[in-house]
């Protein structure tokens, strides 16, 4: 744990990790003096609910290493360690590809870019000229598509938390009203907002707010970013993606249009996250063509991608993964498989007890 939060601000928000980690490490006599997580990233510390995702899944691994321990005794911590990480990215990957993937791009889109899990069987794609480095249109534009998800507040043991007052502000996790088990109930609880042209306030007026009134504005800063990143603009990636007609309320195009003026100026987070989603999905054609194209090359580009065959696959050493209790019934190959985010969410979240009574 560590505890300068300015760190974590200027880290995260003027991207100036070691300058700010050299500035703010020695001074003790800050106002902010919360704690904060350190893994990879320091966007874990974002909001709480981030927070306590990374930490189910943290906890996951550490489950699973003290199961493969047990059985192995011949292994040293760091090959326990691998494994376990071996089997939490794939648990990872599973979940985007079988279960989020599916729910943002709809059916059509995962089947024409072969982005399902098979059901039995390894996945024989792998192309070692596919490059699946994350293309900019995806970082600074379509997969930002999330922001306009963002809902004013938190589910949190009954009341609500307003993301404002909660940003880089772990001190939920740490109370005595259940900590991570009442965040991830309250965000199983709660519906996100759909994917359009509107933003809570909460992100574009109030973003790390440490002043009232000070906050940053999301939406800008995502525009901002794209042209800093010089990605083209909106109209031409929609052509690149063969995207045709109007795929905007009309009403909506035309506000663009009389902020823009010049339609071939309009930049691509605001006309993607405002395009009508397709069928089955949650975005708009031009979106969901760079998020397609981005995991479509993340899952054939990638030699360790969990469904590969080659040195690296995942064996058929049952037993481990039925010591581990990743299985429970029958023995599969891929056991990855049988696996959702609901049986994460149980195993490492949710130990409260409940008392269930008749109604009368
Ligand atoms: C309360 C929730 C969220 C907050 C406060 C938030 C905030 C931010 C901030 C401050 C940035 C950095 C912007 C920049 O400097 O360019 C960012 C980047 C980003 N966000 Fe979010 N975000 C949230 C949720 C989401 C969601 C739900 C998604 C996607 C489903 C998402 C996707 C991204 C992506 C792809 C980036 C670019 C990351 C990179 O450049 O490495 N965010 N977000």
């Amino acid at each position: 744990m560590f505890k300068y939060v300015e760190w974590l601000v200027d880290s995260c928000i003027n991207s100036n990790h070691a300058a700010a980690t050299l500035q703010w490490r020695n001074r003790i006599d800050l106002p902010y003096t919360f704690y904060i997580s350190i893994i990879g990233d320091v966007r874990v510390n974002q909001h709480p609910a981030l927070a306590s995702l990374h930490t189910i899944f943290m906890r996951e691994h550490n489950r699973i290493a003290t199961g493969l321990g047990a059985l192995k005794n011949s292994w040293s911590d760091q090959i326990i360690f691998d494994e376990a990480r071996k089997i939490v990215g794939a648990i990872l990957q599973h979940i985007t590809y079988n279960e989020y993937l599916p729910e943002i791009l709809g059916s059509v889109i995962m089947n024409s870019n072969g982005l399902n899990p098979l059901s039995a069987g390894y996945f024989n794609g792998y192309q070692s000229n596919t490059n699946p480095s994350i293309m900019n249109e995806f970082v600074t534009a379509a997969f930002r598509f999330g922001h306009s998800m963002i809902r004013d507040s938190l589910n949190y043991h009954g009341t609500s938390l307003l993301f404002k007052d909660v940003f880089i502000n772990p001190v939920t996790l740490y109370d005595t009203n259940g900590g991570i088990d009442s965040i991830t109930k309250g965000l199983v609880d709660s519906q996100s907002q759909k994917v359009d042209n509107l933003i809570t306030q909460q992100v574009t007026r109030h973003l790390f707010e440490r002043q009232p009134g000070f906050g940053a504005d999301l939406a800008a800063i995502n525009i901002q970013r794209g042209r800093d990143h010089g990605i083209p603009f909106y109209l031409l990636i929609k052509k690149a993606c063969n995207v045709t007609g109007n795929v905007h309320n009309p009403s909506i195009w035309a506000s663009l249009k009389a902020i823009y003026h010049i339609p071939d100026d309009i930049d691509l987070f605001p006309a993607g996250v405002s395009e009508t989603p397709v069928a089955g999905g949650k975005i708009g054609p031009t979106f969901a063509c760079i998020i397609a194209k981005q995991f479509e090359a993340l899952k054939k580009g990638d030699r360790y991608y969990y469904e590969n065959s080659g040195s690296q696959a995942f064996t058929l050493d049952h037993h481990i993964w039925v010591s581990v209790g990743l299985l429970k019934d029958e023995l599969t190959r891929q056991v990855s498989r049988r696996l959702r985010t609901r049986r994460s969410l149980c195993t490492n979240a949710w130990t409260f007890s409940a008392t269930i009574s008749a109604k009368g």
